[in-house]
């Protein structure tokens, strides 16, 4: 056997043998947090994350990342009512690539408040200061019982949702219009909620199966942050979502997917997209100092998702189960 295809051989058993191996750890800028993750038709990636005017990170490769800009450099004034402040932080966006064109989800309130509203953007370069402002998609006050914040776009075939919410009575399902991206009724279906804290959430189909991710518990304290990443499934987008256990979503059922382990504190505020090497999880997380940039490759190969926990562990891997 000569070289070229022993090491074919060996890289075919090293496959079979780890069924879901991550790309690597993540290299350069990649302090991040409340990540989405888009890939334009070049196949450049773009990670935004919350900040004032959002940041966008690039990367060609998926794991080295650099800082590229903020969506909107000048601010985004249409927020201030909602941040309180002057170009205060904008929270959790969500990008969704589709045929040459970025849309942006985002949200913006400030901790605590219910005064809260999702706005949508577009561009067709990703670069800073290209974004359009499509205006308004959805607003609570502290008469409504759930919170607008943390939306996240799930296309179903000719059907649009927005998933969105947290705290109070959790997260909620609102359906799209496709072709402008705004709601398209102002009915509300509950898809899940827990007592201590429920946000960030993320529809994603796999097989026959709609799965629903959410983070529960506490984001943005550093190491003390006690996010973890909850996962439920249906056989239809509006639900009932279940846990493995069988527990309903809406009475507080979640399957953990991923929570603290090792020295990776509070990984959350997740995204999910599929790649050309399968879905993949991408998320924050501490350790010291900034929130960290988290990508793992998602096994659904149970019918329950698994996340190949060694990329952001250099010298850890674990055997997938
Ligand atoms: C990461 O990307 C930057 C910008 O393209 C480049 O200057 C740097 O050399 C890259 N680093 C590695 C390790 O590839
Ligand atoms: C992995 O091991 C190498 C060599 O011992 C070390 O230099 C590096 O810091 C380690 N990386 C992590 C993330 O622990």
């Amino acid at each position: 056997m000569h070289w070229p295809s022993l090491t074919a051989a060996l890289l075919t058993l090293v496959t079979s043998v780890h069924a879901v191996v991550g790309p690597g750890v993540v290299t350069g800028d990649t302090s991040i947090h409340d990540p989405t993750l888009c890939k334009d038709n070049a196949g450049t990636y773009y990670l935004l994350g919350t900040a004032a005017g959002i940041d966008i990170k690039t990367s060609k490769d998926r794991t080295n990342w650099t800082y590229l800009g903020k969506m909107f450099p000048n601010g985004a004034s249409w927020t201030d009512k909602y941040t309180g402040k002057a170009n205060g932080d904008i929270w959790a966006p969500d990008c969704t690539y589709i045929n040459g064109v970025f849309w942006v989800y985002y949200s913006a309130s400030s901790f605590g408040s219910q005064n809260s509203a999702v706005f949508l953007s577009k561009s067709t370069t990703g670069q800073p200061g290209s974004w359009s402002n499509e205006g308004l998609i959805i607003s609570t006050t502290s008469s409504n019982d759930y919170n607008a914040i943390d939306p996240n776009l799930f296309i179903d075939g000719s059907n649009w949702y927005l998933s969105l919410g947290s705290w109070w009575t959790g997260i909620k399902l609102l359906s799209l219009n496709p072709s402008t991206g705004k709601a398209s009724s102002t009915s509300l279906t509950s898809l899940a909620s827990h007592n201590n804290g429920i946000e960030a959430s993320n529809i994603f189909k796999y097989g026959s199966y709609y799965y629903l991710f959410t983070s529960w518990d506490q984001c943005c304290n550093g190491v003390s942050s006690t996010y973890n990443i909850r996962v439920g499934r249906s056989s239809k987008v509006n639900g009932p979502y279940v846990d493995k256990s069988g527990v309903a979503l809406t009475s507080a059922g979640g399957t953990l997917l991923l929570g603290t382990h090792d020295k990776i504190y509070g990984p959350g505020g997740q995204d999910l997209m599929t790649d050309g090497d399968g879905p993949i999880l991408i998320y924050h997380y501490y350790t010291t100092g900034l929130p960290q940039l988290g990508i793992n490759r998602l096994d659904f190969s149970s019918g329950w998702p698994y996340a190949y926990r060694s990329l952001c562990e250099a010298n850890i891997s674990y055997p997938a189960p």
